[in-house]
């Protein structure tokens, strides 16, 4: 099989670059390791930036996040018994819509199926060769066959744990962590959420979020133990713990009900450079992972995309590698000021037990600052809402 791009996973980064790629004219292949369900049985976030809608439009998988997405003004943050309401849209214009990840993957997928292309689902083994040359190629197994796919381009879209990044020298690459001493428990119900906008939360106990699917479809998380199981939370005991950390008027107009989805993620910050090695590119979770907190690891997927399509789109129509020679830096830029975004909601939010006493009023008096200067609420509007591409 020859194709022009060679994509690695099907996720919302791999289906976004096909389907952009394919409205420029760029023929690609996607090969995935999991069967559809399972890449949509992967409960995530679901929050997109206005690029990032714009993007699925771009890609002819935008109509259903228009109809159904729930358009955000503004969010709240709770802190010592009292919430505030940050009004994004004021200070810049922007709204975010809550729009479920599982949702744009979905919607993506049928935008790729529907366009006829080529998605090699259940492919074992996939290994991109040569993309140190001018002649990369990707080999995978599929019912127990060895199959090759000769390209122009790789691209690695294949998560955290994904091969394109495991097959890059040590010596090409540099990599970047923190790992933070707590996990998010979360849970889905079929409740009405507890406000019409996102609630964070920094309390004593530790942090807690509300957050929906829709206005019939609530999801929640607190902050745990990162040794904690999720077999050790039934509803009642997290729904008893999520009141202890809500303000009054939240438990008030909190609803519980059973979970129909429930599970612990641990939180880390991480960024590879560069995102480009000679023919293959990184983009999404394979170059980089951010702490939920700030609401970017799709929209960082999206922009990453937005990058590496532009370019690839540039070096086929104009003949030009101005683009593809940019990538890495032009991605990494945007890439690195959602990482310190993310780090800094993350630090100023949850309970840091090391920090002790001091570190807890630092927090305060960062929250603070952030509800009574226009200032402090428009920077962290304007990287909430998302920086421009
Ligand atoms: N071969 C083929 N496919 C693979 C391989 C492999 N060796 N390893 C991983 N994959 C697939 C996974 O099964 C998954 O479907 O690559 C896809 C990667 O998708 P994501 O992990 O969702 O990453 P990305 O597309 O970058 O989207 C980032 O997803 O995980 C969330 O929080 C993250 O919201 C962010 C978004
Ligand atoms: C979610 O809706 O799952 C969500 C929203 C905002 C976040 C994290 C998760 O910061």
């Amino acid at each position: 099989m020859r194709t022009k791009v060679a994509i690695i996973g099907a996720g919302p980064a791999g289906l976004l670059l096909g389907q952009l790629l394919h409205a420029y004219g760029i023929d690609n292949v996607i090969v995935e390791r999991q069967t559809p369900d399972y890449v949509l049985g992967r409960i995530r976030a679901g929050l997109l930036e206005e690029g990032t809608v714009a993007l699925l439009d771009a890609a002819g998988a935008g109509a259903r996040a228009r109809h159904e997405g729930l358009v955000h003004h503004g969010v709240e943050l709770a802190f010592g018994g009292a919430r505030h309401r940050i009004d994004m849209h004021a200070a810049t214009g922007k709204t975010v819509m809550i729009y479920g990840q599982t949702e744009v993957t979905r919607d993506l997928m049928k935008a790729r199926a529907d366009a006829g292309l080529a998605t090699v689902y259940q492919a074992a083994d996939v290994t991109p060769h040569d993309f140190g040359s001018v002649a990369p190629r990707v080999s995978y197994v599929k019912d127990d066959i060895t199959h090759e796919i000769a390209c122009d381009f790789i691209a690695g879209c294949d998560g955290f744990h994904g091969v394109s990044r495991s097959r890059v020298p040590a010596s090409a690459i540099q990599t970047f962590e923190r790992v933070y001493p707590f996990g998010w428990l979360g849970i889905l119900s079929e409740t009405p959420p507890v406000s019409h906008e996102l609630i964070y939360t920094n309390h004593e106990r530790g942090f807690a979020l509300c957050t929906m699917r829709s206005m019939h479809r609530s999801r929640h998380y607190l902050q745990c133990p990162l040794d904690d199981h999720v077999d050790q939370w039934p509803d009642d005991k997290f729904w008893d713990e999520l009141k202890r950390r809500l303000d009054r008027k939240a438990v008030d107009h909190l609803v519980t009900g059973p979970s129909i989805e429930k599970s612990i993620a641990p939180l880390r910050s991480f960024v590879a450079e560069p995102m480009r090695f000679g023919r293959m590119f990184l983009a999404g979770d394979a170059a980089h992972i951010v702490p939920p907190t700030g609401a970017k690891g799709l929209n960082l997927a999206a922009s990453d995309v937005h990058y590496l399509s532009q370019a690839l789109r540039e070096f086929y129509t104009e003949k030009s590698a101005a683009g593809i020679d940019a990538y890495s830096a032009m991605a990494l830029a945007r890439v690195w000021k959602a990482v310190r975004f993310s780090w800094w909601m993350t630090s100023m939010l949850h309970k840091f037990p090391d920090t002790g006493e001091f570190g807890a009023r630092i927090q305060l008096a960062e929250l603070d600052y952030l509800v009574s200067s226009k200032a402090a609420a428009t920077s962290l509007s304007e990287n909430y809402v998302g920086l421009p591409f």
